[in-house]
C-alpha cells in the first residue's frame, strides 16, 4: 500500500522519515485530498466555528516575530472592559457559534487572573456548559490555570511555536523558556482542559525535519487540538524588519501551512485542527484551502471592528473593516461553496478528547 494509503488506515503509525516524506509529497493536491478524506471519515463533512474575541493587545513578552510584542512602540494598546467582553461572548452565543475563543497578549499577576476569572464566571452563568469556552492567555502559574478552569473555561490554546528548543531560543529573548512553555501544556492537562497547541510553518532556520518533529510533538504531548499557521513577517519586529517577502515566499509559506495541516491530519486522525486566519492573510481562499487539506475548525473574528487593527500579530490580517455579522455571512457562503456544513450551536469538542 502507498504511504498515503497506510497513513489513512492506521493513526499514529508513521516514522519520522515517513512524516518528512508526507511533508514533501511531490503532488500537493494528492496529499491534501488524502488528508481531507480522513477528516471526512473521522469527523464528517462539517466545520466547527469558534467566535474569536481579541480582548486586549497588551503583552509582557517580546517574541521576535510578533507585531504586538512589548517592544513595539508603534502599537496603540487597548484592553476591553469586562462588560464588553461578556457582551461579545453573549452575542456570539446567541448568533449560534457553539464556542468562543478569548485571546489577548500575555499578562501575568493577580489582578489579571481575577479579571479573567470574573469574565469567565459571567459568561458561564449566561451560556452554561453547552457553550465551549476556549482561552488563549499564555503562560501562567498552574493555580491560575486551575482557577480559570473552575470558572468555566473548557479548553486552552498555547502554541509551542516550534518543537525545536534551539530554534525557539533564536526566536525569543533569553528569558523566554521553551521548557517552561512545554511544562505549561502539561499543567493544563492536569487541570482538566482540552489542550491545544501548534507551531508556525516557514520560520527562518526551520527545516522539514523540524516540522516532522513538530507533528511528533503533537503526538507525544497527546494534544486534543492543533492550531498552525504560516509565519508572516511583520515589519515592526526584529525578525520581520529586513525579511524578504516576495510573492514566491508567500506562496511557499501558504503551501507549507497547508502541508502541515494535511500531514497532521494523516498522522493523528481524530484531533481538532484549525484553519488559521494567517492562511487567509496569504490567500483570499486560504481558510477554505485549509479545510480541504484536513482542518475542521474556523475561528471567525467577532471582536468589535474598532479594535481589530490594533491586534496585528502579522502583516495583512484579514477582516479589519468587517464586523461580526459580515464575517459570519462571508464565511457561511465560503464554507457552503466547498460543500461543508457548519455545526451551529454545537461545542465541537475534539474527538480525541472525547475518547479519553
Ligand atoms: N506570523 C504568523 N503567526 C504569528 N503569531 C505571532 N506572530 C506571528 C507572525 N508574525 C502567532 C503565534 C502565536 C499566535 C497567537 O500567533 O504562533 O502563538
Ligand atoms: Fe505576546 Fe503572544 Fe505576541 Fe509573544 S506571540 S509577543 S506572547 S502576543
Ligand atoms: Fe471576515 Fe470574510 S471572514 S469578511
Amino acid at each position: 500500500m502507498s504511504l498515503l494509503g497506510r497513513a489513512a488506515v492506521a493513526p499514529r503509525a508513521l516514522s519520522h522519515r515517513e512524516l518528512v516524506e508526507l511533508l514533501t509529497w511531490p503532488d500537493a493536491e494528492e496529499l491534501f485530498s488524502a488528508a481531507y478524506a480522513v477528516k471526512c471519515r473521522e469527523i464528517g463533512r462539517v466545520v466547527s466555528f469558534r467566535g474569536l474575541v481579541e480582548f486586549g493587545n497588551v503583552c509582557e513578552k517580546n517574541c521576535y516575530y510578533c507585531g504586538i510584542r512589548k517592544g513595539n512602540g508603534k502599537v496603540h494598546r487597548y484592553r476591553m472592559e469586562a462588560d464588553e467582553i461578556v457582551r461579545e461572548a453573549e452575542l456570539a452565543f446567541k448568533a449560534g457559534y457553539g464556542s468562543l475563543v478569548l485571546q489577548s497578549g500575555e499578562l501575568t499577576g493577580e489582578a489579571n487572573a481575577v479579571f479573567v476569572e470574573d469574565v469567565l464566571r459571567r459568561i458561564h452563568a449566561f451560556c452554561g456548559d453547552e457553550f465551549g469556552v476556549t482561552i488563549s492567555l499564555g503562560e501562567q502559574p498552574e493555580e491560575t490555570y486551575r482557577c480559570w478552569r473552575e470558572a468555566g473555561a473548557h479548553r486552552y490554546l498555547l502554541r509551542i511555536e516550534t518543537s525545536n528548543p534551539a530554534l525557539y531560543a533564536k526566536l525569543h529573548p533569553a528569558d523566554h523558556s521553551w521548557e517552561r512553555r512545554r511544562d505549561c501544556l502539561r499543567a493544563l492537562r492536569r487541570c482538566g482542559y482540552q489542550v491545544g497547541s501548534g507551531v508556525m510553518a516557514g520560520l527562518p532556520g526551520q527545516t522539514t525535519d523540524d516540522l516532522a518533529s513538530d507533528i511528533e510533538f503533537f503526538e507525544s504531548e497527546d494534544l486534543d487540538m492543533i492550531g498552525m499557521g504560516p509565519y508572516i513577517p511583520h515589519a515592526d519586529t526584529p525578525l520581520g524588519k529586513d525579511a524578504p517577502w516576495t510573492p514566491e515566499l508567500r506562496k511557499k509559506h501558504l503551501e507549507l501551512g497547508l502541508r502541515m495541516i494535511a500531514a497532521t491530519r494523516l498522522y493523528l486522525h481524530d484531533v481538532n485542527i484549525a484553519a488559521a486566519t494567517a492562511l487567509q492573510a496569504l490567500d483570499p481562499e486560504g481558510r477554505e484551502k485549509g479545510l480541504l487539506a484536513g482542518a475542521n475548525v474556523v475561528m471567525p473574528n467577532v471582536t468589535e471592528t474598532r479594535y481589530r487593527a490594533d491586534y496585528q500579530l502579522y502583516a495583512g490580517k484579514p477582516c479589519l473593516d468587517e464586523n461580526a455579522t459580515l464575517c459570519r455571512g462571508c464565511l457561511e457562503r465560503r464554507i457552503s461553496a466547498i460543500g461543508e456544513t457548519i455545526l451551529w450551536n454545537k461545542r465541537g469538542d475534539s474527538l480525541h478528547w472525547a475518547k479519553r
